[in-house]
């Protein structure tokens, strides 16, 4: 019987074999890791086309969270502000740096400035800042301390197990709405006079904590 395969074709296999199996394990390692650096690190801060530094304007210039942020009691998102409500001030107040003078360029030519985004949830996540604002979750529980920020860092890992630790037991983290947009408070350093007061809170506000356990309130 003639041969029909060359002496070599049995290493050939063996090559082939081991090779497929390299390869799938390397898309298994790499993937999940693809997928953590195309998303912003947890406490490393994103650089931005201009170094809007928000302590500054927190802090020195006094501004409230809502006078940029317009729409984060009444809607899903916050809503990052127009280079108009910069040029509300900086028309006149032109530092004489090149950062200012790059907003100004921005409204000059009308082109919006492209901030890069920190916290972004997938696509199949559903999340709503006015439910969270307005039932007395505050900013610095989820993006921490922006009044000492000068570059935006992501300040928790935004995962499903984040999101549950909280809903699962909200009483934790509640505060008064009155205190939502003040960046300093803390929790009650009892954890039993916190859970009082959170319940007291999810009583107020008619909180349905069965509701945010449930996969449909997130995944619509
Ligand atoms: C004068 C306008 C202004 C004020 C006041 C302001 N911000 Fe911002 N904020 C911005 C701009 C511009 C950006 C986008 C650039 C950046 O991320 O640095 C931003 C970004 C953010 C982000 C990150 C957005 C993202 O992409 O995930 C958070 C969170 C945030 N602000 C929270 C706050 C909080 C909390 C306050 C109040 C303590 C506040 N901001 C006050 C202008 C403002
Ligand atoms: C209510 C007035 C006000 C608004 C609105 C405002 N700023 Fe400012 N900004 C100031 C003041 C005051 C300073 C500090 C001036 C100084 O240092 O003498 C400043 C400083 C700055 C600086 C320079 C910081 C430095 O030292 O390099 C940048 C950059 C800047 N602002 C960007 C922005 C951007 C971008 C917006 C819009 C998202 C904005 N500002 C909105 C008042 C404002
Ligand atoms: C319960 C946690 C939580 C609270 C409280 C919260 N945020 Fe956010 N914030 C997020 C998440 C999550 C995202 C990303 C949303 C997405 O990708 O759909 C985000 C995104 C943002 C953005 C980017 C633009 C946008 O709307 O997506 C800004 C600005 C912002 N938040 C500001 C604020 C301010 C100001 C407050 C307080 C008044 C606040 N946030 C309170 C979790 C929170
Ligand atoms: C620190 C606590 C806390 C964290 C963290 C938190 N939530 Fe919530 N969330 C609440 C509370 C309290 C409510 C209840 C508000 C109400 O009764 O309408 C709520 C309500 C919601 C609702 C219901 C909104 C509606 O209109 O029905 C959605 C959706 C939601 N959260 C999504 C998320 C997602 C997604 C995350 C994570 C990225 C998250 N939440 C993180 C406390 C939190
Ligand atoms: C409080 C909000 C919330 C609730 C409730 C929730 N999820 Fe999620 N889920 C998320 C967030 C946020 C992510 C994105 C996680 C990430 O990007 O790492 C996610 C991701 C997922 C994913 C993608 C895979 C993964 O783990 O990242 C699946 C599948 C999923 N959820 C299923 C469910 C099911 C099933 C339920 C009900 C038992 C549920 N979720 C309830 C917020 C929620």
């Amino acid at each position: 019987m003639p041969q029909l395969f060359p002496p070599n074709s049995n290493s050939f296999v063996t090559w082939a074999v081991w090779a497929g199996g390299i390869f799938a394990v390397l898309m298994i390692v790499a993937l999940p890791f693809y997928a953590r650096v195309s998303n912003n690190a947890v406490g490393v801060p994103v650089a931005q086309p201009i170094d809007y530094p928000h302590n500054l304007h927190v802090v020195q210039v006094g501004l409230d969270c809502r006078y940029c942020h317009t729409t984060v009691e009444t809607s899903n998102t916050a809503s990052v502000p127009p280079t108009e409500t910069c040029m509300g001030c900086h028309s006149q107040l032109r530092v004489g740096t090149p950062q200012v003078q790059a907003v100004v360029d921005s409204w000059n030519s009308g082109t919006p400035i492209a901030w890069n985004r920190v916290n972004e949830l997938a696509d199949y996540v559903y999340f709503n800042h006015s439910a969270h604002v307005t039932n007395g979750v505050g900013c610095s529980t989820c993006h921490g301390r922006m009044d000492e920020m000068a570059q935006v860092w992501k300040n928790e890992p935004l995962t499903m197990g984040w999101c549950l630790e909280c809903h699962r037991n909200p009483a934790t983290a509640l505060r008064p709405v009155s205190e939502v947009f003040n960046m300093a408070y803390q929790p009650l350093a009892d954890p039993k006079a916190q859970l009082a007061l959170g319940a007291t809170l999810v009583e107020a506000y008619h909180i349905d904590t069965d509701k945010l356990t449930q996969c449909s309130t997130c995944h619509r």
